[in-house]
């Protein structure tokens, strides 16, 4: 028995048989600036599906903890149960997007060093942005979880700058969310990291590979998302 436990912006997640187990369908729905801008596409769900399975694969390996169990289908993953930590965790080595308008730096310069931020996840409240006293006042996490989901967050991106830059591409900023595993309590990295949760831009020419076509009306998005997993299959 499979029953769709919850629906979110571009994945639906099911119940399975096993408790400590739940299947991640990814549609082909994409949604902008906290649900504002909506549209669908052919292919999406399995472009993401796709590219968030090598992802994961490379992040196995690399011994950082993931919900990833493995891929059943074009657009199916099953994944360890979770209690999500409701914090959007930003990391940026490049500045662009929100932190080009706040700071009003240009999209481009490259950070004297990676920023790691924390968004209170609500989409009521636009996900405002929190700090470490903010997140442990409120009760959201504690202190050795923070400190555990930041060090996690840096792993990650040192595994995905090394990995995307084997591909000739630049890793601008990315989003991240953690649980904590039903079962254990372990933190481990949870939800998806896919074009949809990430700035990609080529080394060279900066061409986005990314959400930010859609964003913006700068291409196509589906095209632009098979361009960047062809650009993925070749690397190892
Ligand atoms: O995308 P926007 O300019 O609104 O926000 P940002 O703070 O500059 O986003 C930083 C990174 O986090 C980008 O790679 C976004 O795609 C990602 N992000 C996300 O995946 N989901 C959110 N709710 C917010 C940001």
């Amino acid at each position: 028995m499979s029953q769709l436990l919850y629906e979110g912006k571009a994945k639906k997640m099911f119940t399975t048989d096993d408790p400590n187990v739940l299947r991640v369908e990814y549609k082909n729905d994409a949604t902008a600036f906290n649900g504002q801008k909506k549209a669908s596409f052919e292919g999406k769900g399995r472009l993401n599906n796709a590219i968030c399975t090598k992802i994961f694969k490379m992040l196995q390996q690399k011994n950082v903890p993931t919900h990833y169990i493995e891929t059943i289908s074009e657009t199916e993953q099953l994944v360890k149960a979770v209690s999500i930590v409701p914090i959007e965790v930003v990391v940026r080595n490049v500045v662009a997007g929100s932190l080009s308008k706040r700071l009003g730096v240009d999209e481009g310069v490259t950070l004297a060093r990676t920023i790691v931020e924390f968004y209170y996840k609500s989409d009521e409240l636009g996900d405002p942005m929190i700090n470490t006293d903010h997140a442990l006042a409120m009760e959201i996490a504690t202190k050795d979880e923070l400190a555990e989901i930041r060090r996690l967050a840096l792993d990650v991106n040192d595994a995905l700058q090394a990995f995307f830059s084997e591909a000739g591409i630049l890793l601008v900023d990315f989003k991240l969310e953690f649980g904590k595993l039903k079962a254990t309590g372990e933190i481990v990295l949870a939800d998806e990291i896919s074009p949809d949760s990430c700035r990609l831009w080529d080394k060279e020419t900066h061409e986005k590979l990314d959400k930010d076509v859609f964003r913006r009306n700068i291409a196509d998005l589906p095209e632009t998302y098979e361009k960047l997993l062809k650009r993925l299959e070749d690397v190892k």
